[in-house]
């Protein structure tokens, strides 16, 4: 019989093979941090709906759904053949295009807070632009984010991110941020209260680490409230929920209004891109100035070369209409999208209803898992994204897990993780990062079914070993 790690070997020679070629090419043999796993990371080939394949001809159910981006599933018929139409017009045109007035239409039909919207190539290029934004447009520096949320690799993002700090960002970047534990009212009262050079606060409107550190919408609510008496510009990063808790993302789900929204991930369809949107006086601390009574004279420049881009406004329109498409359950629109919605399209009304669907009936299978084997570990998510913590019990809320985020710090930096990560690899199933698994409105009955084996498999697997 052999171990976890043995099996991992096992299984996948040509991965383990690549990945001693590729630490000579990149640091630490990976080109995004999440992809690292020892002894080595696993190389895909192709990917299609729901599912990938590996180097080694190995089949994996997927729930890392391109980081988020994908909910049609990989390589979704509608999407290929956007690009395929762009791609032979040309792939830039460095200019103006039809295309990306499309796009941008497409993203105010869903999200109606955003009045108007500059494109770039990432999410933090999009954090980036919004914190500049606020900071332009309300004349302060400080800017508070919370704890535990992600918005990115730039410096103001990085600080103060328990998991996720950096050496080479200098203290001047570190002292215009302030980073406060989230969910502590008073405590956001008496920041916003004491300084008055605060420019926005920024945060994960589902909690930080797209909801693996939950926030209640109450606490979100309260948060405009207070933004809006203190002048404060109010940033949703809606990058991972945008088009995903609901179609409008977390603002139309909680009915909030935010003055700022930074999307990328599923906006692009599945290519690169990001965007920052929202109120049109904000947003327009980018246009021209050329009345001669302007007396600042003062804009903020955005150039960069793939805003914009026509292959990711093409894949990007695309999707956003296909999400724009809700319907009664089992009505005519299904056609648009049967391979999405495969054998289960009659009870669909929309993608993302469909995925959390999914997500829900495959959070309750794992957790009849957990509690069978007896293994001390939730799955908790909104919408659908789910999280997996070991070592915590069900605290009654399996949308918003309430145990302490101290709590839930600790079960996801626990050894566990890895161990069960290369356990459901073995099983065919790719756990992104280990605690987090993404659905799209691929995932059927089937891939549920089939991963609901593979977790019980993989526990039995750590069990016999110690780890579960
Ligand atoms: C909430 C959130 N904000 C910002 C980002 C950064 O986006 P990108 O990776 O496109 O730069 C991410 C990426 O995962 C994210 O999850």
């Amino acid at each position: 019989m052999h171990t976890i790690s043995e099996q991992y070997r096992k299984k996948h020679p040509s991965s383990e093979r690549l990945f001693q070629q590729a630490k000579e090419l990149f640091p630490g043999g990976v080109t995004h941090d999440r992809r690292y796993l020892t002894p080595f990371s696993i190389y895909m080939t192709h990917g299609e709906g729901a599912r990938k394949w590996d180097v080694d001809g190995n089949e994996y159910i997927d729930y890392a759904m391109g980081h988020g981006a994908l909910i049609l599933g990989h390589s979704h018929p509608e999407i290929v053949l956007a690009v395929k139409e762009q791609i032979s017009k040309g792939t830039h045109l460095g200019a103006c295009t039809q295309a990306e007035m499309r796009w941008a239409e497409a993203v105010k039909a869903l999200i109606p807070s955003i009045e108007k919207i500059r494109f770039h190539s990432s999410g933090t290029e999009a954090t980036i632009m919004a914190m500049r934004l606020a900071r332009a447009y309300t004349g302060k520096s400080r800017i508070i984010k919370f704890k535990n949320h992600f918005h990115g690799w730039q410096d103001y993002a990085v600080i103060g991110n328990a998991d996720y700090s950096s050496p080479g960002i200098p203290r001047e970047v570190a002292d215009t941020m302030i980073v406060l534990p989230d969910g502590d009212i008073d405590l956001v009262e008496k920041t916003l209260k004491e300084n008055k050079d605060i420019a926005a606060l920024i945060l994960e409107p589902t909690g930080g680490r797209a909801g693996t550190y939950p926030l209640k919408p109450e606490f979100i609510r309260w948060l405009r409230q207070i933004t809006e008496k203190y002048g404060v510009v109010l940033i949703f990063d809606e990058i991972v929920t945008g088009f995903r808790i609901s179609p409008g993302g977390a603002q139309e789900r909680f009915g909030i209004k935010p003055d700022l929204t930074v999307l990328a991930k599923i906006l692009a369809g599945g290519l690169p891109g990001g965007a920052v949107g929202g109120k049109k006086e904000i947003m327009d601390m980018i246009t021209f100035r050329n009345d001669p009574d302007w007396d600042k004279n003062e804009r903020i420049s955005h150039p960069g070369t793939f805003n914009a881009n026509p292959l990711s406004a093409a894949a990007g329109t695309r999707c956003l209409e296909l999400i724009a498409n809700r319907h009664e359950k089992g009505g005519s629109a299904e056609a648009l999208s049967e391979h999405a919605y495969g054998a289960q399209k009659t009870k669909v009304y929309s993608i993302t209803d469909r995925a959390e669907e999914s997500a829900k009936k495959l959070r309750e299978e794992l957790n009849l898992v957990l509690k069978h084997l007896g293994v001390s570990a939730l799955v908790y998510g909104l919408g659908s994204t789910l999280h997996i913590a070991f070592g915590i019990e069900y605290d009654g809320d399996l949308d918003y897990c309430t145990v302490s985020h101290n709590k839930i710090k600790d079960a996801m930096s626990s050894e566990v993780i890895p161990m069960f990560r290369k356990a459901m690899l073995n099983e065919g199933v790719d756990v992104f990062g280990g605690n987090w698994l993404v659905l799209s409105a691929a995932h059927g009955d089937k891939e549920l079914e089939q991963t609901a084996e593979a977790f019980e498999n993989a526990l039995v697997n750590m069990k016999k070993e110690g780890i579960a």
